[in-house]
């Protein structure tokens, strides 16, 4: 369904993507791993069309969208899903506003619908009495589901996360997992989802890839990335500080 393309991006002479090379298959949950600052977010950016490569394509069903201009790149992006690091919501609108705004934005729906919808959301990310809460008002966990209920609402084919659960406890993370599972099942979207949390990941990806220097040095099942032979691959899964990796 994705295919990416020998991708290059530099920022003022800093190489920063350098020929990734990645597919992701419909319906496939896609883990990318790396290390911070290895441009693991500018990569899902070029999958949103944020950003354009140096060179290189990515095609969606066969189109390349970094072509894409004008009423065709809209509807392209309306095809997706966002969660952003971060979260990104709106302070000034309560949860119920935040997951009800793309439905005001982009569809006709009435006012009793919206509201249908938009409580059945919350009650499936665990939030059902939280509506009336600002984000300031409910915890990190609690940001991360509203924000993945809100990349919900327009029923996107493919949804990208960068770090949804970054900075949760254990078992958040976990329950963020699950309800990603959950969802996926009954909704059937394609994931790319950026993490760092090894080794819960693995019970989440169909698939991982690695991003490092610039390009997927593997990609495989979680069973394959936990059995790497690559040094580089098994010394990131691992944490552990001596290695081909070099702690900056
Ligand atoms: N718009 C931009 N302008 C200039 N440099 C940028 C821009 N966006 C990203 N970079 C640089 O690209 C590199 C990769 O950034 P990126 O945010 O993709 O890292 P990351 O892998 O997502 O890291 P983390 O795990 O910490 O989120 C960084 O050195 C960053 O400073
Ligand atoms: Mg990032």
């Amino acid at each position: 369904m994705v295919e990416i393309r020998n991708l290059h991006k530099a920022f003022e002479g800093q190489q920063v993507l350098r020929g990734v090379d990645l597919q992701v298959a419909k319906g496939e949950i896609l883990v990318i791993i790396g290390r911070s600052g290895g441009g693991k977010s500018v990569l899902l950016k070029h999958l949103m069309g944020l950003l354009k490569p140096d060179e290189g394509q990515i095609f969606i069903d066969g189109v390349d969208i970094t072509q894409l201009r004008g009423r065709a790149f809209d509807q392209l992006r309306e095809r997706f899903g966002v969660v952003f690091q971060g979260g990104a919501l709106f302070d000034s609108l309560t949860a119920f506003e935040n997951v009800a705004f793309p439905l005001r934005e982009k569809t006709r729906l009435l006012e009793e619908a919206i509201r249908e919808k938009t409580l059945t959301l919350l009650k499936q990310v665990g939030l059902a009495d939280m509506g009336h809460k600002y984000p300031a008002e409910v915890s990190g966990g609690m940001r991360k589901r509203v924000a993945l209920a809100r990349a919900l609402t327009m029923e996107p084919e493919i949804i990208l996360f960068d770090e949804p659960t970054t900075g949760l406890d254990p078992i958040m993370v976990n329950a963020i997992h699950r309800l990603i599972l959950d969802l996926h099942r009954r909704i059937g979207f394609t994931a790319v989802l950026v993490s760092h949390e090894i080794p819960e990941i693995f019970g989440l990806a169909d698939r991982v890839a690695m991003l490092h220097h610039g390009v997927v040095v593997e990609a495989g099942t979680p069973e394959a990335i936990q059995f790497s032979a690559n040094p580089v691959v098994r010394q990131f899964i691992t944490g552990d500080p001596e290695g081909p990796i070099q702690p900056d």
